[in-house]
């Protein structure tokens, strides 16, 4: 029997349905509605996509959305004076600043600007001091994609205390606080890599398995437990017509979405999964809408703590 399909689209839906009256309530309670700044730096095309269904929600729900673009040739110190100013905003709750800085910045320009967002508007939960509230289990700012991850799990009917969940991947962004968030609810957790050993053997012992890699279709079915929980969190672009064929066989409608755009969309585990697997999120419209959902949940919250703090 093919994998249950756990539909985000939904799941993001009834998350913005109950956000909505509460930043309505917000907005009347405060002559204004929660503000949430945006930083883009430079041009890179998935960025650019991210950026626009981010502002699109955000504004269905009643948000103040600000986005500021800067030029791909921009210095550290313009994305930081951008940054500051948002800080002292009184109309701003929420600060991003959307990631991957252009490579030009320097290695180590991502920390400085993350390190600069006050933490009470940090709604990506990237700063260390919420990183570090996070490892101890207080109330935080937790980052967007793995607070999503859970809200599936949970209004999907899907049991995470005592299961064993294997995370592929140790990113700052998914990996790590998606595994901190599994264990905060009493999940065993295995976080895995690409230097761990035999891989495939330790995913196939997960009841949840979240593959955050960035690879196309890496992980295939021997990677999965029969009846396992699958959360793909990988966005893909494949524009190589040879990939799209290990991923979709000939006559598949995906791959005439292929044929007639030039690239498809696929996420970090393959199609074949959805035969052993209980449950799976589809690519798209799986992980990315809850991702959307909790940064507006996030802004929601940063702005009712500021307003109970008088700010
Ligand atoms: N780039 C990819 N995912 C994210 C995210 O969750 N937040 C930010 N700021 N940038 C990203």
């Amino acid at each position: 029997m093919p994998a249950r399909v756990l539909d985000g689209t939904t799941v993001a839906r009834d998350i913005k349905n109950e956000v909505r009256p509460r930043i309505e309530a917000f907005a009347r309670a405060n002559d204004r509605p929660p503000g949430l700044g945006i930083v883009l730096v430079g041009d890179d095309p998935a960025s650019e996509t991210y950026v626009r269904n981010k502002l699109k929600s955000a504004g269905e729900t009643g948000l103040r959305t600000d986005l500021v673009r800067l030029p791909e040739t921009s210095g550290l110190e313009d994305v930081l004076g951008v940054v500051g100013r948002l800080n002292r905003s009184e109309d701003h709750d929420g600060i991003l600043v959307q990631s991957p800085l252009p490579a030009s910045m320097g290695p180590s320009a991502e920390q400085a600007v993350f390190d600069a967002i006050d933490p009470a508007k940090d709604v990506d939960g990237f700063h260390p001091a919420n990183v570090g509230r996070l490892v101890q289990g207080r109330p935080v700012l937790a980052p967007c994609t793995p607070l999503g991850i859970i809200e599936l799990l949970d209004r999907t009917g899907t049991v995470i205390e005592g299961r064993h969940a294997v995370v592929i991947g140790r990113s700052d962004i998914v990996g790590k606080p998606v595994a901190l968030l599994l264990l905060h609810r009493h999940a065993t957790v295995t976080v895995c890599h690409s230097r761990t050993a035999d891989l495939a053997s330790v995913a196939r012992s997960a009841d949840i398995l979240v593959v955050a890699i960035g690879r196309a279709g890496f992980v295939t079915a021997p990677f999965v437990k029969p009846g396992s929980v699958v959360i793909d969190v990988g966005m893909n672009r494949v524009e190589d017509r040879a990939t799209v064929l290990r991923l979709f066989p000939e006559g598949h409608g995906r791959l005439a979405d292929f044929d007639r755009r030039g690239s498809v969309l696929v996420g970090d585990v393959h199609p074949g999964v959805a035969d052993v697997a209980g449950a799976i999120t589809p690519v798209p419209g799986g992980v990315g809408p809850l991702t959307i959902a909790m940064l507006l949940w996030n802004t929601l919250r940063a702005a009712e703590a500021r307003a109970r703090q008088g700010a």
